[in-house]
């Protein structure tokens, strides 16, 4: 493939999301991005969920906590984001004097799309006393009417910093919230949102696959809902199940979250059987499809031409990034 010029190279981003280009099959991307990543002074953070080979070319792979502490830390001068949009918007939210990039802008996210900003504006002026901790799964807009932004790995000591009588919105994943009313014992008013992937696990098929594999543990992440919930021996964020499968003595889980995670998890303990758990259609494992629209082609052509880009409005960015400071600064203080 010749290369192209960065006019044409913007258009096809402006049409496609992405650079639709063909590349060449011979080409060993993982050596092409190691090169660029030392030539460009780039780091390359990752998801748990995005597919394997893009785990395995990155610098850093975790959680949304940890990507955004990451985010924060890292002197690179370019941050490729291999992840969904709101999490590349929180690094660029983090960063504005570095360039963020992501793969495919088309990343988005089923439970960010769920909270639309100007109904979820409202929604907030209807509960006026009520403070608003809101999932980091959720656009800018959103981020910038919230008080405190939480992570899955970070939720319940976020929403316990807060005073026993204030009122809270909880913001936009209701199973997630749900989860946390249980186990705060705190009366949230819950926005109705959830993602697409954590909504459509069969409890029926996990409860088949448990009979099958009596002694395998049962490990979900929070924004399952609740009658998946109830059947978990452990519960937590993709960071979270990771570190129980490999600390917990049982040989077999049943691992009830988007499947990418089975990279690390099969790769850090290679004796254990990991068993993804169905969804309820005829699939055997459940692919957030957003999240895997990033390919290694996708990413080592996002490198070379330094686009897609994350750009923003600054105004936005700073009104942003109050909820996500107060958010770094509680972790920090209960050692997350
Ligand atoms: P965590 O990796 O923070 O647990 O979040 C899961 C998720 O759905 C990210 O989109
Ligand atoms: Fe969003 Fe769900 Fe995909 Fe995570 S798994 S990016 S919450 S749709």
């Amino acid at each position: 493939m010749a290369d192209i010029n960065i006019g044409v190279a913007k258009e096809k981003v402006e049409a496609k999301g992405f650079l639709d280009l063909e590349v060449d099959p011979q080409l060993d991307l993982f050596n092409e991005i190691e090169k660029m990543k030392k030539e460009k002074n780039a780091i390359v953070l990752a998801h748990y969920y995005q597919e394997a080979d893009i785990q395995d070319v990155a610098d850093y792979i975790g959680d949304s906590l940890g990507l955004a502490q990451k985010a924060e830390k890292t002197d690179a001068d370019i941050i490729v984001f291999a992840g969904v949009h709101f999490m590349a918007e929180t690094a660029k939210i983090l960063n504005p004097h570095k360039k963020v990039l992501l793969p495919d802008l088309k990343a988005g996210c089923s439970l960010a799309d769920s909270a639309p900003p100007a109904a979820f504006k409202k929604f907030k002026e209807q509960h006026p006393d009520h403070l608003v901790i809101s999932y980091i799964n959720c656009t800018a807009d959103i981020k910038a009417l919230s008080d405190i932004i939480c992570t899955s790995s970070n939720a319940k000591q976020i929403v316990e910093s807060l005073p026993p009588d204030q009122k809270i919105i909880f913001a936009p994943d209701k199973n997630l919230g749900s989860y946390l009313v249980k186990k705060t014992g705190r009366d949230m008013v819950l926005w109705d949102g959830a993602c697409m992937v954590h909504e459509i696990f069969s409890l029926e098929k996990i409860m088949k696959l448990k009979v099958r594999h009596p002694e395998a543990k049962i490990i979900a992440h929070p924004e399952c809902e609740e009658h998946v919930l109830k059947v978990a021996d452990y519960i937590g964020s993709t960071t979270g199940l990771l570190k129980f499968s490999q600390e917990d003595p049982a040989k077999e889980f049943i691992v009830v979250t988007e499947t990418g995670i089975l990279h690390q998890m099969q790769k850090s303990s290679p004796d254990k059987t990991f068993i993804p758990a169905p969804p309820d259609n005829g699939c055997a494992c459940n692919d957030c499809p957003h999240m895997k629209l990033n390919t290694l082609e996708k990413l080592y052509l996002c490198m070379k031409y330094e686009l897609p880009e994350i750009k923003m409005d600054e105004t936005l960015r700073q009104a942003a990034r109050k909820p996500i400071d107060r958010m770094l600064e509680i972790s920090a203080r209960y050692g997350l």
